[in-house]
């Protein structure tokens, strides 16, 4: 399986040592992240790879090599699904599966595109430069359009309702699709 977007590792770092994959690869752009994540759970290697790639080339290179790809508003947010659902649709084995949670509408009470049209939000670098960061904050049916574009089915979209109160809680899309056992198309 694979983390897409890992940050920190975490998460791929908890499923390694609790719930024993045969691997799990934690694949992360940021060379900040992934020498965090390489400090903290270096050890947990070979059951965890520290991966520092982007997705969408990481995932081109590698076909149908994975039952399972999972994003926690990670890569899924920030990177374009018109080119990654398309690679992560061919990185699955058939009958695999790729899950993600994503915001269900921006934590400024903006509401969720009907399009797929990234926001801009501005950010810094890791020296303190001011930056836009682009982030893909899209509606239930939109999520699942790109999905059956990109040669996913069994597509389920669930809100999540947030445990926080006040105008910043956002609800969460827990998104889930596969790919399928037999080509279709
Ligand atoms: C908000 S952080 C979430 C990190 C982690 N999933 C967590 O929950 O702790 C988003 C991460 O996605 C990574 N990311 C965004 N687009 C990416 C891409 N195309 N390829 C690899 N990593 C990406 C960023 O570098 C960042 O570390």
């Amino acid at each position: 399986m694979a983390d897409l977007g890992a940050g920190p590792a975490r998460h791929a770092a908890h499923l390694a040592r609790y719930h024993r994959p045969a691997r799990v690869d934690a694949v992360d752009a940021s060379a900040a992240q992934h020498a965090l994540a390489t400090d903290l759970y270096a050890p947990l290697a070979p059951r965890l790879r520290l991966v520092h790639a982007d997705v969408v080339a990481w995932l081109r290179a590698a076909p149908a090599a994975y039952d399972v790809l999972y994003s926690v508003f990670g890569a899924l947010d920030f990177t374009d699904p018109r080119d990654l659902l398309p690679v992560a649709a061919s990185a699955l084995r058939p009958g695999g599966r790729l899950v993600f949670a994503t915001l269900a509408r921006h934590v400024t009470g903006e509401p969720a595109a009907a399009e797929p049209a990234p926001a801009r939000i501005p950010a810094r670098t890791p020296d303190g430069q001011p930056a836009t960061l682009f982030r893909w904050v899209l509606r239930p049916h939109r999520w699942a359009a790109l999905l059956d574009a990109a040669g996913l089915v069994d597509v389920v979209v669930e809100s999540l309702p947030s445990a926080g109160q006040g105008p910043s809680a956002v609800d969460t899309l827990l998104v889930s699709a596969a790919r399928p056992r037999r080509a279709t198309r």
